[in-house]
């Protein structure tokens, strides 16, 4: 039986409940539904809508409740109740009678499947807090497994000028620790506390809402119940934290397939993130971090999903907002899955050095070091890059690599080149010239490593 007959003399069509009915979604808010009306029951009666007794046994059936289906929440979905809130009072009523019907008092579904939404979100953000701390925590640990293993930087996937594979680790440790403030920041914002505003003007009965708030673990009660029972920016912001964080990913998964590319094959994927082909079977595809790249899309569809359900709402609750949760479960379920196959992904992933060494030391990467070593015999930048494009011409026509000319041939482009460009010409000099805060020498790289390991051992 619905919560809302009264009022009605007909049934509603099958078609109808089956449209309307959100319990095969937000059967995973059964805890914190229970949780929310164990503190409600508290609530009431504090202001003696309810009696001590009552409230031990209303609290003590949700126990129980809570106990019976906790483990599985989904064996719910098979009941036909037309949502979590409704089915956690039919049940309630079958346990304890009469009494069951009270804890609505005071209480509206909105308010309710606002402060469940909220508490859900606050627990799945804790875990996903410390799911982006492990991936962190694996590639710092890979940055210094492969603190110096050279390998070709690229802009416009045009070798460029070599980095460290130890570098490159550390940049996505910087994208890491922005998502991980950016979730800690919108779970603070989240954490307030919806109940005690009904349906959408407050509710009739005195409760203390702050005690109420402390009561469920949030920082602070909400403050403007219009606002409470019509506030999805949570659930935006969550999935926007999850989008970005979810762009870093699809970045690192697309370096690391060009990477274990065969024309790359500066890396090796361990067998356990990686799948064959039923056909070739010399394949071994980089499936795990494909997927987590092709999960990026739903992630941004289910955010662009609650921006548009949400845009023009009118105040206050409105159904539509029951569209809420499915693309937000889904957004939750494929950013964490994502990062603990990312973790995997990296844990086993073993750097091909010569490989990699070879590339940076082809592709002219040391074409910058030329321009610099002419600088620093006095001639301005942008002539010294001039001269250098035309010896990096002469060098193609060549089929050489710069180092590979001699000093005579040089000469012909700058006439007090001597012996001593070849020093500056080599990785090693490429790599340690870039010794400043942030750069790719060894010291600095070296350095960032230990702070970044610092900072994980004081939490
Ligand atoms: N299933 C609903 C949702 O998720 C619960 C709130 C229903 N409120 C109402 N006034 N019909 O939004």
């Amino acid at each position: 039986m619905a919560l809302w007959g009264g009022r009605f003399q007909g049934e509603s069509s099958a078609l109808f409940k089956l449209f309307n009915d959100s319990l095969p979604v937000d059967y995973r808010l059964f805890e914190q539904d229970v949780v929310g009306s164990i503190a409600w029951a508290d609530a009431i009666a504090s202001v003696g809508v309810i009696t001590a007794q009552e409230c031990t046994d209303l609290k003590a059936a949700l126990n129980e409740l809570l106990t019976e289906v906790g483990e599985q929440p989904e064996q719910i979905i098979q009941h036909g109740a037309e949502d979590i809130h409704s089915y956690v009072e039919q049940q309630l009523i079958a346990k304890v009678g009469d009494l069951g019907k009270k804890l609505h008092t005071g209480r509206s579904r909105n308010d309710q499947v606002a402060t469940d939404l909220k508490l859900w979100c606050k627990s799945e953000g804790e875990s996903l807090l410390t799911k982006l701390s492990t991936l962190h925590a694996e590639l710092v640990a890979l940055a210094e497994r492969e603190v110096d293993a050279v390998m070709p930087g690229y802009t416009h996937l045009q070798r460029a000028q070599p980095v460290t594979f130890g570098h490159w680790c550390l940049a996505y440790v910087e994208m890491y620790e922005r998502d991980i403030s950016r979730l800690q920041d919108a779970l603070n914002r989240a954490d307030s506390c919806p109940l005690g505003c009904g349906a959408l003007a407050g509710t009739a009965y005195p409760i203390d809402r702050h005690q109420l708030a402390s009561a469920l673990n949030f920082a602070r009660p909400t403050l403007n119940s219009l606002d409470t029972v019509s506030d999805r920016d949570h659930v935006v912001e969550l999935c926007s934290a999850a989008s970005i964080s979810m762009m870093h990913l699809s970045r690192m998964a697309e370096d690391l397939i060009f990477f274990n590319s065969g024309e790359a094959n500066f890396i090796s994927l361990s067998d356990e993130v990686t799948s064959g082909s039923s056909l070739m079977p010399q394949k071994k595809n980089p499936d795990a971090l494909e997927l987590i790249r092709g999960k990026t899309g739903r992630v941004y569809g289910s955010l662009m999903g609650i921006l548009t359900t949400m845009k023009a709402l009118p105040l206050a609750y409105n159904k539509d907002m029951q569209e809420d949760k499915e693309g937000l479960f889904d957004v939750v379920d494929s950013w964490s899955i994502c990062l603990d196959v990312a973790a995997l992904v990296l844990s086993g992933l073993s750097v091909n050095r010569p490989q990699a060494l070879s590339a940076a030391q082809q592709g002219y990467a040391n074409a910058t070091e030329l321009a610099d070593y002419l600088v620093a015999k006095g001639m301005p930048f942008r002539e010294a890059h001039h001269v250098v494009g035309e010896v990096v011409v002469f060098a193609i026509n060549a089929q050489k690599p710069i180092e590979a000319l001699s000093v005579e041939q040089l000469q012909q482009f700058a006439n007090f080149i001597g012996d001593d460009v070849y020093k500056d010409l080599t990785i090693e000099a490429c790599l340690e010239k870039r010794d400043v805060l942030g750069g790719t020498a060894l010291k600095q790289v070296s350095a960032a490593i230990e702070a970044k390991k610092a900072q994980l051992n004081h939490g």
